[in-house]
């Protein structure tokens, strides 16, 4: 019987500390270090409309079929990364992308490219769970 109090002592006080963690993160103050100007931020917006985070990562984070896209305009031609958004490859599906989202794109992958580092090694982590970039680490 003790075995059992304790069990669900221990059960509800771990689902409140999580709920309280939960809450704390949902709710912190979160600011992009470098605001993101109106065409980046249209361009992270077909980034998560299109899902392209389901294959290709952003910060270290993300699906893993294709590659890591966070400097990929300090790495590649901008004709290169337009002409990968304008037809896909046998292995990259292509979305029927219009000029205008194809510029926010690049817009968003400049962007990405200013503001942080694929590699993962890099990150500092908080006690509270969280990641965050030293800007000396920053390209
Ligand atoms: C189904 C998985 C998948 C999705 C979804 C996807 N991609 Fe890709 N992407 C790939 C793969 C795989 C490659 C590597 C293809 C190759 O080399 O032929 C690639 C390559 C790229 C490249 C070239 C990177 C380089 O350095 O060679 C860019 C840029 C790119 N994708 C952007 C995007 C954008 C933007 C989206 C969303 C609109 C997107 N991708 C969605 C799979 C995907």
């Amino acid at each position: 019987m003790r075995d059992h109090q304790l069990k669900v002592v221990v059960f509800t006080v771990l689902t409140v500390l999580f709920l309280c963690y939960s809450f704390v993160l949902y709710f912190k103050d979160y600011q992009e270090t470098v605001p993101a100007d109106a065409l980046a931020q249209k361009g992270k917006d077909i980034w998560q409309q299109k899902n392209c985070g389901s294959c290709h990562q952003l910060y270290g984070l993300g699906g893993h079929l294709g590659p890591d896209l966070t400097n990929v305009y300090g790495k590649r031609e901008q004709p290169y990364i337009e002409a990968f958004l304008r037809t896909g490859t046998t292995v990259m599906p292509n979305f029927h992308l219009s000029d205008s989202e194809i510029n926010a794109l690049i817009a968003f992958f400049k962007y990405t490219n200013t503001t942080g580092v694929a590699d993962p090694r890099s990150f500092t982590k908080h006690l509270d769970g969280t990641i965050s970039q030293q800007s000396s680490s920053v390209r």
